[in-house]
């Protein structure tokens, strides 16, 4: 029997075998490749999409575990009927944040998982909020300025 998957508020039947990393099943038999394959063993982040509000390592994390419930990937972050970036996007546009961008998906994945617990970060909610988000570039100082800005604490 298919998985129904519930996909940035869409719903999804999908044949997969229940242990299939939910990356895969993203990535390979949906299309979706805003999420992206980085260590593969939950080390790096850039395979993070939200689970029922968590961020949670898709890599790492089987399609079988999540079905049934809200998973929001890069996809769903921006409004689909107006196409006005979520504000974290936004925010991480404005502060030129990306390198190379292969982590960003991830981090910002990370980031709005953070801002929607803590809508007001402190120093430490941020460092703790994207600690498991490796950027081999090293745009952690743009990234939290975004995180600030996106919360309205930051200045442009
Ligand atoms: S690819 Fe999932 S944590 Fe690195
Ligand atoms: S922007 Fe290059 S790895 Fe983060």
């Amino acid at each position: 029997m298919p998985l129904q998957l519930n996909i940035n508020r869409k719903t999804v039947g999908i044949d997969a075998d229940p242990d299939m990393p939910l990356l895969w099943v993203l990535r390979d038999m949906l299309g979706m490749t805003g999420t992206k394959f980085g260590c593969g063993a939950g080390l790096c982040g850039a395979c993070t999409v939200i689970v029922g509000g968590e961020a949670v390592r898709s890599c790492s994390t089987t399609v079988g575990s999540v079905a049934g419930k809200p998973i929001r990937t890069i996809e769903g972050l921006a409004d689909a009927r107006t196409s006005k970036l979520h504000p974290v996007q936004q925010a991480w546009k404005d502060c030129n944040v990306a390198q190379c961008g292969y982590c960003q998906s991830g981090q910002i994945m990370s980031a709005v998982a953070l801002l929607e617990k803590h809508p007001k970060p402190s120093a430490a909610q941020i460092a703790e909020g994207m600690e498991g988000n490796l950027c081999r570039c090293g745009t952690y100082p743009r990234m939290r300025q975004a995180i600030q800005m996106a919360a309205g604490k930051g200045k442009a």
